[in-house]
């Protein structure tokens, strides 16, 4: 059993700031937005909000290029106002964490500028500043987000490093005043009250900085190389030192932004003793199932997310706590990822949700995921407005896609889809703002919109409510905080099932087909939650309808 920690109770929530709520009228959503929905948090059971970055940024990546560290941008509001929604929130019991973007910041930030307008400044060692070869960069690696990893300074033989946009220079981790920096900042937010943070790209700190090219992997000449900047070797030693100095005395819930694939490092990076409380990692989400099929549409790959899932549960039991989500801002929304267009309904969405929400770990919601908002498809590539989607776009052009082609592939999988102002009325703008909000509200607010799902009680956002009821019951909490995840019945095709083994034993049974399922059990004591009928235990077997979940004891 794992010593108890206050943020082992979390339900978090995420907002998307820009998206979340205008509270000013001028398109774009800001803190004053956030504290007016304070209370409907609360009510949705919700005691963690992290909040994607507020500080002052020219929003070249929608904030996570930080400019100031030290301020708010005042398209969000003061850092009066984020104070004060510190203090509204944890009047509530809700604590907030901060986005921290240290992989890189702005090209705006004044150590940057500084950096470059300098050759001599100490400013220059804060980044990857190296020699171009033969008029090339330094070398042929590839950013994550499409064409070459460098950047040529100005007039100069010189480059930086970029494994974002270019507007996003890559921290140089090696320097320890920058450490330094770095952890007085952290000092200084932490010290306004903060629950601690969503800890932004971690994993790419560290670079080998050897510098070869590499063999090619794509038409334009570039390689996609992780090893040699994705938890490279000696990561651990920066890791270690921001947990010692910023986190442990602070007793604070820090998620890193991190894939740990092999299993015998989950506790070195993150648990009891990690580097980290907890992990958002991407294995069980359409990123790495395979990538090949996510390029189908609809995708219904429940199987495949079931196999992945469960061998992460089962190897994380009595361990450590990883969290679980369907949706960020990173990714388009679930339902369209995992329930075929025509079958998007209240059961369907009811049962995805039962699916993962009752799984080991910390449970996250994404803004909007609690009424059941979907993707929305553009007409034409100008309606989107994210760099790394205009950089597919092209690469699909260069593999040989037609325009056509090319848009629809965009529309399954591009991530702005999560990124559509909240719906919360039915009024002009989903009342999300008075004004023509900054990226296009989905024009299916009527049918779907926080204040129409408010007042019914079959809604998806009230089973949400009575979902983080339930995780909440202090007769089953510690059996849904700690207790092992035992998946059963895995041969039935779209069957997702599950037994909490603890003080008490609870089953999660979700019928993820279109089709009625019969599914056997030893018995059925009490049911404690389904998004259908009740009457359906008979000899020995659950008739389940399609897309009903049940969770039992
Ligand atoms: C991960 C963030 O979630 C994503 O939105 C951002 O573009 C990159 N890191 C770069 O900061």
């Amino acid at each position: 059993m794992l010593n108890k920690k206050w943020w082992h109770e979390t339900i978090g929530y995420q907002i998307y700031p820009k998206s979340f709520q205008d509270s000013n009228n001028d398109g774009v959503g800001d803190i004053q937005g956030m504290i007016q929905h304070l209370d409907e948090l609360q009510e949705l059971g919700v005691n963690v909000v992290w909040i994607s970055p507020i500080n002052l940024s020219p929003m070249v990546d929608h904030g996570y290029d930080i400019s100031d560290y030290f301020q708010i941008d005042p398209s969000f509001g003061t850092n009066e106002d984020f104070e004060e929604l510190i203090q509204e929130a944890n009047k509530r019991g809700i604590k907030i964490l901060m986005d921290l973007v240290i992989n890189h910041t702005s090209d705006q930030h004044e150590w940057f500028k500084e950096a470059l307008a300098n050759p001599n400044s100490d400013f220059r060692n804060y980044y990857v500043i190296k020699e171009g070869k033969d008029g090339l960069p330094p070398n042929n690696w590839r950013s994550i987000f499409g064409g070459s990893a460098w950047e040529q300074i100005e007039d100069t033989n010189e480059y930086y490093l970029h494994l974002f946009t270019k507007g996003q220079p890559d921290l140089n981790w090696e320097n320890p005043m920058l450490r330094e920096e770095l952890y007085q900042m952290i000092q200084y937010w932490l010290d306004r009250g903060l629950g601690g943070f969503r800890i932004d790209a971690i994993t790419h700190i560290k670079k080998n900085y050897d510098y070869i090219n590499v063999p090619a992997d794509g038409p334009d000449n570039l390689a996609t190389v992780w090893e040699h900047y994705r938890d490279a070797t000696g990561i651990g030693e920066f890791l270690g030192e921001m947990r010692d100095r910023v986190f442990t005395d602070n007793d604070v819930l820090t998620i890193a932004e991190m894939d740990v694939e092999d299993p015998d490092k989950w506790e070195e990076y993150f648990g009891e003793n990690g580097y980290f409380s907890t992990i958002f990692d991407f294995y069980h989400t359409p990123y790495s199932i395979q990538q090949e099929k996510y390029k189908e549409h609809p995708v219904t790959f429940i199987e495949d997310m079931k196999t992945k899932m469960f061998a992460k549960q089962v190897k994380a039991n009595g361990r450590v706590l990883f969290t679980n989500f369907l949706e960020n801002h990173d990714l388009p929304r679930a339902l369209n990822r995992w329930i075929p267009e025509s079958e998007i309904h209240f059961n369907s969405a009811s049962a995805l949700a039962m699916m993962y929400f009752f799984l080991r770990g910390i449970p996250v919601i994404y803004q909007g995921q609690e009424i059941g908002m979907v993707d929305y498809p553009k007409d034409s590539i100008e309606e989107y407005l994210d760099l790394p989607t205009y950089n597919n776009y092209e690469n699909y052009l260069l593999e040989g896609l037609s325009e056509d082609e090319a848009l629809h592939q965009i529309n399954i999988e591009c991530r702005e889809n999560s990124r559509t102002p909240v719906q919360w009325d039915a009024s002009e703008y989903a009342g999300f703002s008075t004004v023509k909000p900054w990226f296009d509200v989905n024009p299916n607010y009527h049918d779907i919109n926080y204040a129409q799902q408010k007042d019914d009680p079959h809604s998806l956002l009230n089973f949400y409510k009575k979902m983080a009821v339930l995780r909440k019951n202090k007769a089953y909490q510690e059996t849904f905080i700690y207790s092992d995840t035992v998946p059963f019945a895995t041969e039935i095709k779209g069957c997702v099932a599950y037994e909490r083994q603890g003080i008490e034993s609870i089953f999660v049974i979700c019928n993820m087909t279109n089709q009625p399922m019969q599914v056997p059990v030893a018995s059925v004591e009490e049911i404690l939650l389904t998004n259908g009928e009740t009457d359906i235990y008979v000899d020995g077997y659950l008739h389940l309808k399609p897309y009903q979940g049940i969770i039992f004891k």
